[in-house]
């Protein structure tokens, strides 16, 4: 088989690269390692910064998403039980957010993929690339029981945090970040509607956040300690906990009912640099990864794509590899404003074990100046609203 770009991944970020470069007239060939039902069905954040929503309306995306996402002007915070305030995006930013889960997302980009007859094999297994610091790399991979061989003239490892991409940089050319929270996120996907605006609450029994879905599908998440495993939490103990960490009138306010999905999830950042290897270029979960606290990670996946297809349409199109030689440094930079303000929220935000009276003092000081700052406000929702891409209106 031959293809101009082998995309390794078939989640939010290879699906969408497939896509865009095929409206700049770029074949591509998607290997994903699972069913595609399976990965319809994997729940995962649901905000989509403005710059992320225009991405997916450009290239053809929007339809669903203009109709059934919901827009917001910005999300509510409340502390330990004291009024809460809201960080007005809109006012502050002259940016809206939309929340539309990903696995929607995820539906639509398949459904894009059948309208053009996209080749994207799922369930291609022992997927590897191959040479791709000469000028033919190919990936070698099985499919349907068969051995199969891809040239192609770049790789994109678009594969998440689990993927081989990034394990087939040497160690001594790819530099490693990493930092590893003591807690994680006990996720409940319910039936129910959801209340009115996406509050995060920190509180003395731990961090919680209301989220949404749909009018009637909400999303809520509990900080959980990290042995807690699911069998420890029936509906009932999740709602009395999730309702013990707002303020009455929000916690009278949140329609409780059976759960449909429930997960927990570890908290963690890493970022790898550079997000290049040769002619292999790292895009989303495969390159960094960053707490849920503030929904940034699709987003990165997005502009990390928006970047890497407008390198490749460069090269394809106009014979020029600038932007394909700067990716790397342009895509990281955007990556470490998201994954400095996940970080910083996920402080702001969550109880930790260890803290001591100290830092619980200077985290609450920290809580009341953005309650009553101007300018701290303004700062965060202009990191929550989502910082504009480089050398574009976005
Ligand atoms: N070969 C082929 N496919 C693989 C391999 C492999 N060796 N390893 C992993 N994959 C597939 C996974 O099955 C998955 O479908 O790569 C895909 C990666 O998709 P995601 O994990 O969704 O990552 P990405 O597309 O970068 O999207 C980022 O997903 O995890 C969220 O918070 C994250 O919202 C962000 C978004
Ligand atoms: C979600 O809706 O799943 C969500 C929203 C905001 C976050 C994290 C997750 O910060």
């Amino acid at each position: 088989m031959k293809t101009q770009v082998a995309i390794i991944g078939g989640g939010p970020a290879g699906l969408l690269l497939s896509e865009i470069l095929h409206r700049n007239g770029i074949e591509s060939v998607v290997l994903e390692r699972r069913s595609r039902a399976y990965v319809l069905g994997r729940i995962r954040a649901g905000v989509l910064e403005e710059g992320s929503v225009k991405v997916l309306c450009d290239n053809g995306l929007g339809d669903r998403l203009l109709r059934d996402g919901h827009v917001h002007d910005g999300a509510q915070l409340v502390w330990a039980g004291r009024d809460s305030f809201f960080i007005d995006c809109y006012k502050e930013a002259g940016k809206r957010f939309t929340t539309y889960g990903q696995t929607q997302v995820q539906e639509d980009l398949f459904a894009a993929a059948d309208r053009r007859n996209a080749t994207v094999l799922d369930e291609a297994t022992d997927v590897m690339p191959m040479d791709v610091t000469t000028d033919r790399p190919y990936v070698t991979f099985k499919h349907r029981g068969e051995n199969l061989r891809l040239d192609c003239d770049f790789v994109a490892g678009c594969d998440g945090k689990h993927g081989v991409s990034r394990s087939i940089i040497p160690a001594d050319q790819q530099k490693f970040y990493e930092k590893v929270f003591p807690f994680g996120w006990l996720g409940v996907l319910s039936e129910t509607p959801p209340i009115e605006h996406l509050t995060y609450a920190n509180h003395p029994r731990g961090f919680a956040l209301a989220s949404m879905r749909n009018p009637m599908l909400s999303r809520y998440y509990i900080q959980v300690p990290l042995d807690n495993r699911i069998e420890d939490w029936s509906d009932d103990r999740f709602w009395t906990e999730l309702k013990a960490r707002y303020p009455k009138e929000i916690a009278d306010a949140i329609v409780t009912g059976p759960s449909i999905e429930k997960s927990i999830a570890p908290l963690r950042s890493f970022v790898t640099e550079p997000m290049r290897y040769g002619r292999l270029f790292l895009a989303g979960d495969a390159a960094h990864i960053v707490p849920p606290t503030g929904a940034k990670g699709l987003n990165l996946a997005v502009s990390d794509v928006f970047y890497l297809s407008r390198a490749l349409a460069s090269h394809f199109n106009h014979g020029s590899d600038a932007m394909l030689d700067s990716y790397s440094e342009m895509a990281l930079r955007r990556v470490w404003s998201s994954v400095r303000f996940s970080w910083w929220l996920t402080n702001l935000m969550h109880r930790f074990p260890d803290m001591s009276e100290f830092d619980q003092r200077a985290q609450e000081a920290e809580l009341n100046f953005l309650a009553t700052s101007h300018h701290a406000h303004a700062s965060v929702a202009e990191q929550y609203a989502g910082l504009p891409f480089e050398g574009a209106h976005i």
